[in-house]
């Protein structure tokens, strides 16, 4: 047989990249605004900061610098992106999307795909998934896959329920076809049935006029409890489609909602927390954005090496949820 004929191709990341924009907001600064306190939102979700953009920037602004690591990392270049997917809800946009918008800032002109998915804090994983599955099909061969937010814009900063929880941030991987272990599987999932549990909504008036911009709303006691089962099903659906064992994980890299459901993903994962990658103390929420702005301090900082077992999941407004298994 001829070589590299009907051999297996994965999509591997070559490269990642993030951005959190420079103004942080404390727990001390919420104190001043709304009846809270740094013991309550710490003992609840493990946030002490997070970064919002200030009136300057927007989301391509933000998915561009994160775009741009990336792409400086992985060493390829700027026109061989054959794919644009950006994971995320708050596009500067209505249309066109952020991914079209981010094409033309880079100016990329080969007229590759470009396009957003909107799965709220899942996101990220959908965009990976989608990625995976148009270069398994052969139609894409390196892939810009971008998890970002601007989800300042969709705070009710009078909720204290809410307001305290969430960041803006961004985080990019350039995927390329390559013949050693890359992305291992992805599951995607979603119930609408909970949609009520979370959600933004534009408000109408009768006329159709916009009467209010949409604010997150959400039941965060049903959220967590959905979410730590979900989760745990995710864990087990994952390793068992790989034929893998909770031991053969080297770094867990999750979605950053909430430390305490960080912790029992972890736990029901045998992982001690030194191999879990943890952003949500200094970042909050960042819903799309959280999953490859902790992927991106992970690889950055030497924590995750080359070969290691990367079991990334999110879970998030939908409600959606998904894996992916990745030898790094
Ligand atoms: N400061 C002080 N007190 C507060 C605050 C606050 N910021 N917020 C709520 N409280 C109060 C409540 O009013 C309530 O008071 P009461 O008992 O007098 O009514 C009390 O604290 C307890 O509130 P609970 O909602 O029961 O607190 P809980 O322990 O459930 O923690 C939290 C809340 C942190 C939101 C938690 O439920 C959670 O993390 N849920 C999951 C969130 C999540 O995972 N979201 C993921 C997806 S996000 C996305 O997709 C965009």
């Amino acid at each position: 047989m001829a070589k590299g004929l009907n051999m297996k191709q994965y999509s591997k990341i070559l490269g990642t990249g993030s951005y959190l924009p420079p103004r942080v907001m404390s727990n001390q600064d919420f104190e001043k605004m709304i009846e809270t306190s740094d013991e309550w939102i710490v003992s609840r979700s493990g946030i002490r900061n997070r970064h919002f953009v200030d009136h300057t920037e927007g989301l391509v602004d933000i998915i561009e610098v994160a775009a741009r690591r990336a792409i400086e990392a992985s060493g390829i270049s700027i026109s061989d992106i054959d794919g644009i997917i950006v994971g995320t809800t708050s596009g500067d946009y209505v249309f066109p999307s952020a991914a079209c918008d981010l094409q033309a800032r880079l100016g990329i002109t080969n007229t590759c795909a470009a396009f957003d998915i909107q799965a709220a804090c899942s996101g990220f994983i959908y965009a990976l998934s989608v990625a995976d599955k148009f270069m398994q099909a052969g139609a894409m061969r390196y892939v810009l896959v971008i998890g970002g937010e601007v989800i300042s814009n969709y705070i009710n900063w009078e909720d204290r329920t809410t307001s305290v929880l969430f960041g803006d941030g961004a985080g990019a991987v350039v995927l390329g076809l390559s013949d050693e272990a890359g992305i291992l599987s992805t599951h995607i999932h979603a119930d609408g049935r909970y949609r009520d549990l979370l959600y933004a909504k534009h408000n109408w008036k009768e006329t159709g006029k916009t009467i209010s911009r949409p604010f997150i709303v959400m039941e965060g006691k049903e959220v967590f409890k959905v979410a730590v089962n979900t989760l745990n099903d995710m864990v087990e659906e994952a390793l068992v489609a790989n034929n893998l064992e909770k031991s053969d994980i080297d770094w867990l890299v999750p979605h950053q909602a909430n430390l305490r459901i960080i912790a029992a993903t972890a736990k029901k994962l045998d992982l001690p927390m030194e191999r879990v990658i943890v952003t949500v103390e200094e970042q909050g929420n960042t819903s799309a954005g959280s999953i490859p702005l902790a992927l991106d301090e992970g690889v950055r900082d030497g924590r995750i090496k080359r070969g290691e077992l990367l079991l990334l999941e999110a879970f998030g407004g939908g409600f959606t949820w998904g894996s992916a298994l990745i030898r790094y």
